[in-house]
């Protein structure tokens, strides 16, 4: 891959202090370290969507978006709640996709991971996310589907890092595969804009 690294906004669906979805975005982050650059884009403090405030959003909803504008790629991380997206990263989702013709997800190459204790890894949440991102215009990396299922407190030690094993090792594919996919949308892209076969 080229450089400059490719800036990545991640976007996690849990508040929980421990949250076992935090960990596994920090490993992603680490693991992908030598090609992107990631920063993690908070969604707690947003408030509820209402259509109302769009003639004054609130500064965090602004804050929110202009962040999401700034990377060239999206991240989500996310629990699956009652086999869906949490409400919390729907919100934001949300947000970000208004004012109508303005949202700040479009184009953006995106991947999802869902992380979970059960033994499905999300999957719901996880495919309620690859729905959004068809109407939202976010190509969304299609393998390998990350579905973590069966994560727990001590799938990381003290220090917060996975344990070595195959949990680890299908992270790390899922972080290089999401890399690659990224590179793969934003060069392909700029390599469309310079040939003059495709002006007009
Ligand atoms: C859950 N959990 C859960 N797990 C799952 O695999 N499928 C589900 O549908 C649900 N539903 C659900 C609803 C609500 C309201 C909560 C609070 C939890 C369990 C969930 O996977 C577990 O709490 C994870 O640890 C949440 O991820 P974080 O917060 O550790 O990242």
């Amino acid at each position: 891959m080229t450089s400059p690294k490719h800036k990545i906004g991640i976007i996690v669906g849990s508040l929980r202090r421990d949250s076992i979805n935090r960990k596994i975005a920090n490993s992603i982050a680490a693991f992908t370290s030598d090609w992107l650059e990631c920063d993690f884009i908070e969604i707690g403090d947003l408030p509820l969507y209402n259509e109302d405030d769009e003639a004054d959003p609130a500064a965090a909803v602004q804050t929110f978006r202009d962040r999401v504008r700034a990377v060239d790629g999206v991240l989500f991380v996310t629990p699956e709640y009652n086999r869906g997206v949490p409400g919390l990263l729907k919100n934001a989702i949300d947000i970000g996709s208004r004012p109508y013709g303005q949202s700040v997800w479009d184009k953006k190459p995106a991947a999802v991971v869902t992380v979970s204790p059960g033994a499905i890894g999300g999957f719901g949440s996880n495919h309620h996310l690859r729905q959004y991102s068809v109407f939202l215009n976010m190509p969304m990396m299609q393998q390998p589907e990350a579905y973590i299922g069966q994560v727990g407190a001590d799938s990381f030690d003290a220090a917060g890092q996975l344990k070595d094993g195959p949990l680890k090792g299908l992270v790390i594919k899922v972080a290089h595969a999401f890399a690659d996919w990224v590179d793969l949308i934003i060069r392909g892209r700029k390599l469309i804009s310079e040939d003059q076969a495709h002006s007009g």
